[in-house]
């Protein structure tokens, strides 16, 4: 059994940008932007956002700041290339110096990557990769109004390659924003598989940063946080969405989402990108499908971690290692199926003959090299195939 060397490295660092969080947060955008030195802010958001009312609330916001702003919500779920470049040449034609991204993974991820283009040029997918910008980007403002993502402190940006239907990874510290802003009381709006789908996105991140080869003590306390706040409060807040349990899964998103940025991921996401790119899935759902059959895969190179794990979903410890085990899989899989996302890939319309090209293509994700334990492409595949 090959196992990635080093867990829980001694030497590190560790990156998060301002956070600001708090219900009603939202009307201090305006405030934000203006002291990032903005006079012309450019909104990227989405087309349910703006009916649920609140690109409404932070365009306020920027008009009692005194600022200016253009609108962009040309986006759709797993942003494309060809539209955030559409999205930079608007900025650069309208003349704007700061970038707003208010929603989900998908308008912080455009927003980013316009930012990107703004400041370097060129093409989206030439910073494909760790450390390809050179230029610093224009000042950022992400706003998360899910409970998974991370975008909004993270060090990446994800970018949906059209010609070849499959999910870029771009990764440098340039790209987590200036400034986080979580507003809960966004999530109010935000309909019931999404609550539970963007929630099993944040349990991935905080499973997969805790058994990351890139772990440390920092991101361990950030990933077991979110792990007793989302085992605390999922269910509630996928059944009742009372404002507290909200709250607690929007709190659990931006734990989760410091912990990953800086100890990285596993293979969930390794298999997560080439899913989603090439069949245009809800992200979160993938990933909930994959984690039981990776953490399965993973638990018997990560005994040490074991008690401590067992400790963040809400279980006693006892010093025993299997019955640790079992009790993390028993309580994954019962969150799992209080989130109400699917469990299978055929279920979300993936294809068998597939499985092989998706399992070579999570080998160059850059994901895969955080794993704790090492796989191959006949690895992957029968992870893959247990999933089906
Ligand atoms: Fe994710």
């Amino acid at each position: 059994m090959e196992q990635h060397s080093n867990n829980t490295m001694h030497n590190y660092k560790f990156e998060v940008p301002e956070i600001i969080f708090g219900r009603g947060m939202l009307s201090q955008v305006g405030s934000c932007a203006r002291r990032l030195g903005g006079k012309k802010i450019f909104l990227v958001s989405d087309k349910g956002l703006f009916r649920a009312g609140w690109v409404d609330q932070a365009m306020r916001s920027l008009l009692e700041a005194g600022l200016e702003f253009v609108y962009y919500d040309n986006i759709t779920p797993n942003p494309k290339d060809y539209e955030v470049e559409l999205g930079v040449q608007e900025y650069l034609r309208q003349g704007a110096d700061v970038i707003v991204g208010l929603g989900g993974g998908s308008s912080m991820d455009a927003a980013k990557a316009i930012a990107i283009l703004a400041s370097n040029g060129g093409r989206i997918l030439d910073f494909e990769g760790p450390d390809r910008i050179v230029r610093p980007l224009p000042p950022l403002v992400l706003c998360p109004t899910t409970c998974g993502t991370g975008s909004d402190v993270s060090q990446f940006a994800i970018i949906n390659d059209s010609q070849r239907r499959c999910k870029i990874t771009i990764m440098s510290r340039c790209v987590a924003p200036d400034i986080s802003l979580t507003d809960p009381d966004t999530l109010a709006t935000l309909p019931e598989e999404f609550v539970g789908t963007t929630a099993t996105d944040a349990l991935s991140h905080a499973l997969e940063a805790f058994f990351s080869v890139a772990s440390t003590t920092l991101t361990d306390v950030h990933a077991i946080k979110a792990l007793r706040l989302l085992t605390k409060s999922l269910a509630a807040a996928v059944h009742e969405r009372k404002p507290e349990d909200l709250e607690n899964l929007a709190r659990a998103s931006l734990h989760a989402g410091m912990a990953f940025s800086n100890s990285l991921l596993g293979i969930v996401h390794a298999l997560a990108h080439p899913i989603g790119g090439l069949y245009d899935a809800n992200h979160g759902s993938i990933n909930a499908i994959l984690l039981p059959e990776v953490i399965r895969y993973d638990i018997p190179v990560v005994t040490e971690k074991l008690q401590e794990l067992a400790w963040g979903f809400g279980h006693r410890s006892n010093n025993d290692i299997i019955a640790a085990g079992d009790k993390i899989q028993e309580t994954l899989d019962s969150l799992l199926e209080a989130s109400g996302a699917p469990r299978s890939l055929r279920s979300i319309g993936v294809l068998r003959k597939d499985l092989p090209e998706l399992a070579r293509r999570a080998l160059k994700d850059v994901c895969i090299v955080t794993a704790p334990r090492e796989a191959d492409e006949d690895d992957l595949l029968r992870i893959l195939e247990r999933s089906y």
